[in-house]
C-alpha cells in the first residue's frame, strides 16, 4: 500500500499480515497497534516524547538482568499485571497477586509449626490456616512457598546480611489441609526505584511504597496454582499499593494474643514465648485446573 495515512495506518498494518499467521496472535498484534495508533493520535504524540519513549524502554532494557526486570516492575506499576491477574481470577477462589522479583527457587522445607522468625527482633506472630477447595474440602498435602521481608525491610536477594533462605519456606499441608508456622510481622517496603521505573514514578507524583504483605505460592495437583499475598488491615499503604496488588479478600487481620498464651506444643517456639504475641488466621482456597476452560465452554 503505497497510500498510507495517519487515518489508514491501523487497516493497513492488519493487510500486511501472512495468511498462516496464528489467529490469536493476529487478534492481540492488531489490538496492540490498533490501542497504540489511537494512543498516538490521542496525543498528538511528539518525535521529541515518542524518542523519550524508546530511550526509557532501551534503559528498561540495560537495567534488565537475571536478578532483576524492570519489564515486568513496568507492567506492575501501570497496573497491567494485576489487571492480567483479575480478569483470570476465579470467584469463589482466594484471589491472585502480583509475584514481585523476591521469590527464591528451591527454599528450605519448614514442617507445620516451624519457624521463620529466627534470632531477629519483634513480636512473633503465629500464621495458620486450611489450604481447601471451592466446596471447602481440604487438600491434604498442598504446598506453600512463603517469603516476606526481614524486619529491616529487605528481602533477602536484596540483602548481604541475610541469607539467601532467609524468610523464605517451603511447607507442606497436613491431611486436614492445615498449615501453620510463626514469624515477625512483614512492613511496608519501596519497589526498586533507582531506575526508569522510579523515574516515572517521580514524574507522575507517586510514591513507590507497597504496603506490608506475606508472599505465598500455594499448589496442589489437580488445582490452578495460586501466586498471592495477603496484608494486614491496618498497613498504612493498603489502599495506596503502588503495584494495585491489594484485593479485599486477601487482608488479614493480626489478632493479639495475651503473654504465657501461646500454645505449649505443636511449635518449634512452643515454650519460648513469654510476652504477647499475635495470631493470624487465614484459609486459602484454591479454583480446579481447567476451571477458565470450563466456563468457557458453558458460557458457549
Ligand atoms: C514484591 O512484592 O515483592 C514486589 C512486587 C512487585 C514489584 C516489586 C516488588
Ligand atoms: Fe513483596
Amino acid at each position: 500500500m503505497r497510500n498510507v495515512t495517519a487515518d489508514n495506518i491501523t487497516e493497513v498494518f492488519a493487510a500486511y499480515f501472512g495468511p498462516d499467521t496464528d489467529p490469536r496472535l493476529r487478534q492481540v498484534l492488531l489490538a496492540l497497534a490498533r490501542h497504540l495508533h489511537d494512543f498516538a493520535r490521542e496525543v498528538r504524540l511528539t518525535h521529541a516524547e515518542w524518542r523519550k519513549g524508546l530511550e526509557f524502554l532501551e534503559w528498561a532494557g540495560r537495567i534488565t538482568g537475571p536478578e532483576r526486570n524492570e519489564f515486568v516492575l513496568l507492567s506492575d506499576v501501570l497496573g497491567l499485571s494485576s489487571l492480567v491477574d483479575m480478569m483470570h481470577s476465579v470467584p469463589g477462589a482466594t484471589s491472585s497477586s502480583v509475584l514481585g522479583p523476591f521469590h527464591v527457587s528451591n527454599p528450605p522445607p519448614l514442617p507445620i509449626g516451624g519457624d521463620l522468625k529466627g534470632a531477629w527482633e519483634g513480636e512473633v506472630v503465629l500464621v495458620q490456616g486450611l489450604v481447601r477447595d471451592m466446596q471447602g474440602n481440604p487438600i491434604p498435602g498442598a504446598t506453600l512457598d512463603i517469603w516476606q521481608t526481614a524486619p529491616n525491610g529487605m528481602y533477602s536477594s536484596q540483602d548481604p546480611e541475610q541469607d539467601i533462605h532467609s524468610f523464605h519456606a517451603l511447607m507442606t499441608a497436613d491431611e486436614t489441609g492445615r498449615y501453620a508456622f510463626t514469624t515477625v510481622r512483614p512492613v511496608p517496603y519501596t519497589v526498586p526505584d533507582d531506575g526508569p521505573v522510579g523515574e516515572i514514578l517521580r514524574a507522575a507524583g507517586r510514591h513507590p511504597w507497597r504496603p506490608s504483605h506475606l508472599h505465598m505460592i500455594v499448589a496442589a495437583p489437580g488445582f490452578r496454582t495460586l501466586v498471592t499475598e495477603i496484608f494486614p488491615e491496618d498497613d498504612p499503604y493498603l489502599d495506596e499499593d503502588t503495584v494495585f496488588g491489594v484485593r479485599a479478600d486477601l487482608i488479614m487481620r493480626y489478632q493479639p494474643q495475651p503473654a504465657g498464651s501461646f500454645p505449649a506444643e505443636g511449635f518449634a517456639l512452643s515454650g519460648k514465648v513469654d510476652g504477647p504475641w499475635s495470631r493470624v488466621d487465614f484459609d486459602l482456597v484454591l479454583a480446579p485446573e481447567g476451571v477458565e476452560e470450563a466456563q468457557a465452554a458453558a458460557a458457549g
